[in-house]
């Protein structure tokens, strides 16, 4: 039987998974389909039961699924453990749903490519303390790169997470603006500047120098406020295209065991939305 493969997510319209794996099974000659599915969160059970008794052999999940899900999974690996979130179920032969998370690993993965073992060693500063911030500080940790620090809005959420992660701090906002030259590696997280609706700035980049790395891990728009200010401040820029690609690259990976080429796949994903 053709294996097939979903994302589940409400609203789903949006999506670009599905274009995406399409593409990499016509690529690597996988017989396969990718289909995304609307599912609202009273029915978030009865779509997991439903996707594996109808033979799916995975799906992706993504908003506002990602840690409602758990409970209807019968295994966690260790990054979905640490996150408290999925956003990769594989489904087994016998039916045991495992469920990862490859958004933060996702991340460092496109930061490698950027930028080589350059932002090793770099102080790492870190805007947001949601789940993203999460995922992407524990997968930083995990690679090596730190010491980690902390900003966020709201300071008591950055306090909680840096009390989770060794190797890492808090600066109030009004600190990390202060501070901003020190930090070689700056990740915006929040969701300020997405799709246009959320205006302005996380923080004021006045500081920022030259040669800072700084990735926003939003990709549409494909340039944030933020990101332009830090391009025009001698920055290295990098948007979140390559993220997304490498956390669906990870999950295709775990699917199929083939490592489907990312590069096309970020300039299309770049062309598309530019
Ligand atoms: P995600 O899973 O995408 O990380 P989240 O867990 O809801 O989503 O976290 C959103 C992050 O964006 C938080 O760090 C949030 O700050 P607060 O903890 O203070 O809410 C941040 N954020 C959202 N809107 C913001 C805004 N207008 N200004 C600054 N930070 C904002």
């Amino acid at each position: 039987m053709k294996k097939w493969y979903a994302v589940i997510g409400d609203p789903i319209k949006q999506s670009m998974s599905p274009s995406m794996h399409e593409a990499w099974f016509d690529e690597e000659s996988i017989d396969a389909a990718y289909i995304p599915i609307h599912v609202t969160e009273d029915r978030l059970r009865e779509a997991v039961e439903g996707l594996k008794n109808l033979g799916c052999s995975g799906f992706n999940v993504t908003v506002p699924h990602k840690s409602a899900i758990i409970p209807f999974l019968n295994q966690l690996d260790s990054s979905a453990r640490q996150m408290n979130a999925v956003n990769t179920v594989h489904v087994l032969e016998d039916g045991t749903l495992v469920g990862s998370n490859t958004d933060g690993k996702g991340f460092v993965r496109s930061l490698e490519v950027a930028c080589g073992e350059q932002c090793k060693d770099k102080k790492v500063l870190v805007i947001g303390a949601g789940g993203a911030a999460r995922g992407i500080a524990f997968a930083l940790h995990s690679a090596g790169y730190g010491p980690i620090f902390f900003t966020n809005r709201t300071l008591e959420k950055a306090v909680q997470l840096a009390t989770e992660l060794s190797d890492s701090a808090v600066l109030s906002v009004a600190e990390a603006e202060l501070s901003l030259a020190e930090f070689g590696l700056i990740v915006q997280t929040t969701s300020v500047g997405m799709n246009f609706s959320q205006q302005g700035m996380p923080l004021n980049p006045e500081n920022m120098s030259e040669g800072t790395v700084v990735a926003d891990i939003i990709y549409n728009p494909l340039e944030t406020a933020f990101l332009a200010e830090a391009r025009k401040r001698g920055a290295s820029t990098m948007n979140g295209v390559g993220m997304f690609v490498h956390q669906g690259a990870l999950a295709f990976e775990t699917w199929t065991e083939v490592r489907p080429e990312t590069g096309f796949m970020i300039d299309k994903i770049t062309t598309t939305l530019g």
